[in-house]
């Protein structure tokens, strides 16, 4: 090769990496402009935003958003899911409950990779035999009620918290396909999982973070998660992980009877009195100022005050899950509580979501 042929070889070869940089920048940014997922993903895994610390107001904070890069997603995928063995299954419900919940666990042991996960994460579960045109039923999605080291620390089970789905329907009661199978599912037997995913509900790192938690039923799973791993002896001695902030679990429920993981909640509460909320709203038993159900909504009303001294600390998270249809009454909840401080919610809660301090799961 000719000396001057060589030279423009190199030159060219030298470019090349240029030139790949220059089309990277503009598929990045292309990407971002287009795609909500990935523009959300570099800016979680990068960059400080600026941002007021109240809707309101005064000084300007720079908050950094979690990098979640690193959480597990879709290991297990629709198309080749793990199979996982039912280990327990029981009832969570007390005499005279409404309906039927249980606390299901599987050993994911056998798994290669390992199905590893973290609190706040959801789990697919697709139930066996097949639909009414003879197709394979779709996956459901449960959140994880276990912490990433199981119910037995051992770091290979993971847990779920499931209502049984019934409604009536010309004058028959019908049975939703999976939570009927997993509520009647028996230890031994094999259930198709798929995931994890999800990265709306994770915790925050910080130790000192505040944690409200607003749940209905069995939205309570990941509470249930997160609440283990802040204040269960066995679990704090696990994960190195010493939560020193003020966690605060709004409750609802039907009936007494129908409380979730309530014995352990109470005692989590006996051992953190100063770190450790827990308000319940027992529909069918309390009743609202107003004569009605008593709703979550209105135990946050009644707790505005408190509620929204912590909210204006950058260090507080809001985790919402659960029915779907409790999300107007809580949104109007915040709104009236919000303005009681002198709050505009309406700024506040988009603040709070850009800030990554406002995560809902409802369905
Ligand atoms: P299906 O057989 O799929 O029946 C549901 C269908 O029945 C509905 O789509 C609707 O068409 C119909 N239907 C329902 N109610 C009525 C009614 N009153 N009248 C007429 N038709 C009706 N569930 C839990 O129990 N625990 C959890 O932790 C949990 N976590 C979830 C997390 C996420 C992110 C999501 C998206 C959902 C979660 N769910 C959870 C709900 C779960 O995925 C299923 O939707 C639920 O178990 C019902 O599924 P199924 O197969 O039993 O019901
Ligand atoms: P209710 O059913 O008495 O109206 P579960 O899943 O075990 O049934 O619990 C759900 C809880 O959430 C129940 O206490 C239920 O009350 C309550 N609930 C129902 N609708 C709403 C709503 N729109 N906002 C808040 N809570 C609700």
């Amino acid at each position: 090769m000719a000396y001057s042929e060589a030279t423009v070889l190199a030159g060219g070869l030298a470019h090349i990496p240029v030139v790949i940089g220059f089309f990277g920048l503009i598929q990045k940014f292309i990407l971002n402009k287009t795609n909500p997922k990935t523009a959300e993903k570099s800016i979680d895994s990068s960059v400080n935003i600026k941002t007021n610390e109240s809707a309101q107001s005064t000084p300007t904070k720079t908050i950094k958003k979690p990098d979640h890069s690193k959480v597990p997603v879709n290991t297990y995928r629709p198309k080749n899911p793990f199979l996982g063995t039912v280990k327990e299954n029981y009832s969570l419900l007390k005499k005279g409950a409404i309906g039927r919940v249980n606390h299901i666990t599987f050993d994911l042991s056998q798994g290669d990779p390992l199905l590893k996960y973290v609190e706040g994460q959801s789990i697919g579960i697709i139930p066996a035999g097949e639909d009414s045109k003879g197709k394979p039923h779709k996956i459901r999605l449960y959140s994880i009620a276990s912490t990433r080291h199981g119910d037995d620390f051992k770091g290979n089970t993971v847990s779920l918290c499931v209502r049984q789905l019934q409604y009536e329907k010309d004058g028959e009661t019908i049975d939703g396909v999976c939570s009927t199978y997993l509520c009647d599912i028996a230890p031994g037997e094999k259930v198709k999982i798929t995931g994890p995913v999800g990265k709306e509900m994770l915790l925050p790192e910080d130790e000192d973070a505040n944690i409200i938690m607003l749940a209905t039923g069995t939205g309570i799973a990941p509470m249930r998660a997160y609440l283990r791993r802040m204040f269960d002896p066995n679990e704090i001695e696990k994960n190195n992980w010493n939560f020193k902030g003020k966690a605060w679990l709004f409750m609802g429920a039907p009936k007494t009877a129908n409380l979730l993981y309530d014995e352990d909640f109470e005692s989590y509460k006996a051992k953190f009195p100063k770190n450790l909320k827990y308000t319940k709203a027992i529909s069918r038993e309390q009743k609202n100022p107003k004569g009605g159900r008593m709703y979550i909504q209105d135990r946050v009303l009644e707790h505005a005050d408190e509620l929204f001294s912590l909210i204006e600390n950058p260090k507080t998270h809001i985790y919402l899950c659960g029915l779907k249809g409790m999300e107007p009454g809580i949104d109007e909840a915040m709104n009236k509580a919000a303005s009681s401080k002198g709050l505009d919610w309406s700024k506040l809660r988009p603040q709070l979501k850009k800030e990554g301090r406002w995560h809902v799961e409802t369905y």
